[in-house]
């Protein structure tokens, strides 16, 4: 039997950086009325592009049914249509969703969203199709690049589509670093993508976990080299550094503010909200985020979570029967501290001359990521002609079609998931989560007591063979 799978998601990002200078207004007719004209990047900071007025991410990360039950909140407006309402009390302007089914239709809760004033962050990647940590050469394969691209496919057309990311996590240890250089070969493919199929310039971006001995490398690696397509455009940090009442210096912003300084593109926390905490969370942070404390690098951040899950970072608890939510304490903390704090004026000293960083050197045990970005694989090159396709949807694993591109078919594809599950819910019952470490370490060679936080969202999660999950489930673990 092989041992678990990893996966991670991707996100893409387009190139707005290849123009360096202007805020370029979006390609589409999203102008004026709609309530969220599409955002665009000039130099490390969002813009609005009616208004040209910095836009800071106030968001929170919605996974509805957490890390262990695969959902796709915005395909189900009896999901969307009880929590956009809940997203525009609390005055938040960004959600982040971390898998979607792209064959799905997306339209009346993007519509509601969009209405409401809500931005989306959308990662590309399902729990089956994502790069692998423990062969990632393997997973970067054709099929799985036509399953990124249907979901850019399904997602382009909505003005609110702030960006994509193309990997949450992928690198979550000291030794899973040589997985950057398929996560950014994924980025490439993704922005030349959007190009080749005329969409609007689509940030994509990646998420990161805070490990220390890599997080600056990471950041460095994924904005270096002379390829502008192949540099992300925008990056997240997943960062659980402040818990309770901290400060600025206590939690570690400060040095973050300085390990960030000259970093050329937005940076954004894609996941922050600390949980030890003795009773509720204050989120005093946001008094730091959104102040010229941070503005002049971070553009606000997404607070993990929406729902309360059995990782019990919820703001509020969806009831039983899914038709209503309750409030929880942390969200009345969250909407009064975003009521209280405004942006800082003016740009915010956001800045757009720095150059993009220079690429990090390959080195053993540290950083094993090439800066020789392997090829596309030949048989996705098809897609930029004619659009990607038939969405194949979140049932099918492209994890291991590393056949020979000349034979890339869906039918060879359904047979190597027989290693897993073929329920979709099933599979991931794992979520690598939780800042303290014990998840997954024992089962999958991909979490190390290094990291000092860890993505709570499905797209770290593992793929767990079945034998494994029947056990965790009895045990009531994680896992
Ligand atoms: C914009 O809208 C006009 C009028 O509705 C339409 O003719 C045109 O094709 C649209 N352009 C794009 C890029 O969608
Ligand atoms: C924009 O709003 C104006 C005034 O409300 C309206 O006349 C116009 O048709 C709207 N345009 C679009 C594209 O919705
Ligand atoms: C997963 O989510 C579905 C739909 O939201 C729900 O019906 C099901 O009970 C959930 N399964 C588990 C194991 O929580
Ligand atoms: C940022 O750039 C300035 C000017 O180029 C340089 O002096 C400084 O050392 C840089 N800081 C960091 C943290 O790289
Ligand atoms: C959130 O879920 C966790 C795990 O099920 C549970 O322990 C906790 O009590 C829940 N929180 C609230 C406020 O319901
Ligand atoms: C859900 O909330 C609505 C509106 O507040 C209320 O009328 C309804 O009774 C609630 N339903 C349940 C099952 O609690
Ligand atoms: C980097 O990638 C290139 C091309 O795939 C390969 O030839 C080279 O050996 C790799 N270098 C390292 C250090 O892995
Ligand atoms: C990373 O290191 C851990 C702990 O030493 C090990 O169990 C695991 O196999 C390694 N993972 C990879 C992908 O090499």
């Amino acid at each position: 039997m092989r041992l678990s799978n990893i996966i991670q998601s991707v996100f893409s990002v387009t190139t707005l950086l290849s123009i360096p200078t202007a805020v370029t207004a979006a390609d589409s007719n999203s102008t004026s009325n709609s309530t969220t004209p599409a955002i665009t990047i000039d130099g490390n900071a969002f813009y609005n592009s009616d208004t040209n007025e910095r836009f800071y991410i106030r968001g929170v990360d919605y996974q509805p049914g957490g890390s262990s039950n695969l959902t796709d909140p915005l395909a189900d407006v009896d999901v969307c249509g009880r929590d956009v309402p809940v997203f525009k009390d609390l005055g938040i302007n960004t959600v982040r969703v971390y898998t979607v089914d792209n064959s799905l239709d997306h339209s009346e809760c993007m519509k509601l969203l969009s209405d409401a004033g809500i931005y989306l962050i959308l990662d590309v990647n399902t729990p089956k199709s994502a790069i692998s940590r423990l062969n990632p050469s393997c997973s970067y394969n054709a099929d799985y690049l036509q399953n990124v691209f249907a979901t850019i496919d399904a997602f382009a057309e909505y003005d609110n589509v702030l960006g994509f990311f193309a990997g949450n996590e992928v690198i979550n240890s000291d030794n899973t670093t040589s997985t950057a250089t398929y996560v950014k070969a994924v980025v490439r493919d993704m922005k030349k993508y959007i190009k080749a199929r005329n969409y609007r310039t689509i940030p994509v971006g990646y998420s990161a976990a805070d490990i220390v001995a890599n997080r600056q490398l990471s950041a460095e690696y994924f904005n270096c080299g002379d390829d502008a397509d192949a540099r992300i455009d925008m990056f997240g940090v997943n960062d659980y550094s402040w818990c309770g009442q901290s400060s600025f210096g206590v939690s570690g912003y400060a040095t973050k503010m300085q390990l960030y300084k000259n970093y050329s593109i937005p940076i954004f926390l894609s996941e922050f909200g600390c949980n030890k905490v003795v009773s509720n969370r204050p989120f005093t942070e946001i008094e730091s985020i959104y102040s010229t404390q941070m503005s002049s690098v971070f553009s606000g951040g997404l607070v993990y979570e929406y729902s309360n899950e059995t990782n019990n970072y919820g703001l509020v608890k969806i009831d039983s029967d899914g038709t209503n939510v309750t409030k929880l304490p942390d969200y009345e903390n969250l909407k009064s501290e975003y009521a209280k704090v405004t942006n800082p004026t003016g740009d915010g000293g956001a800045y757009n001359g720095n150059d993009y960083s220079t690429c990090p050197d390959y080195e053993e045990g540290t950083w094993e990521a090439n800066n020789t970005l392997p090829d596309m694989p030949t048989a996705a090159s098809a897609y930029f002609k004619s659009g990607a396709g038939e969405p194949m949807g979140t049932f099918i694993s492209t994890q291991n079609s590393c056949y020979d591109d000349d034979d890339d078919d869906i039918a060879s594809l359904s047979s190597s998931s027989s290693v897993e599950s073929t329920s979709s819910s099933s599979v991931e019952s794992t979520s690598t989560s939780s800042t303290t470490t014990m998840s997954s370490s024992t089962l999958a060679s991909s979490t190390s007591s290094s990291r000092s936080s860890s993505s709570k969202g499905v797209a770290g999660t593992l793929e767990v063979p079945t034998i494994f999950q029947l056990l965790s489930q009895g045990l009531g673990y994680l896992l």
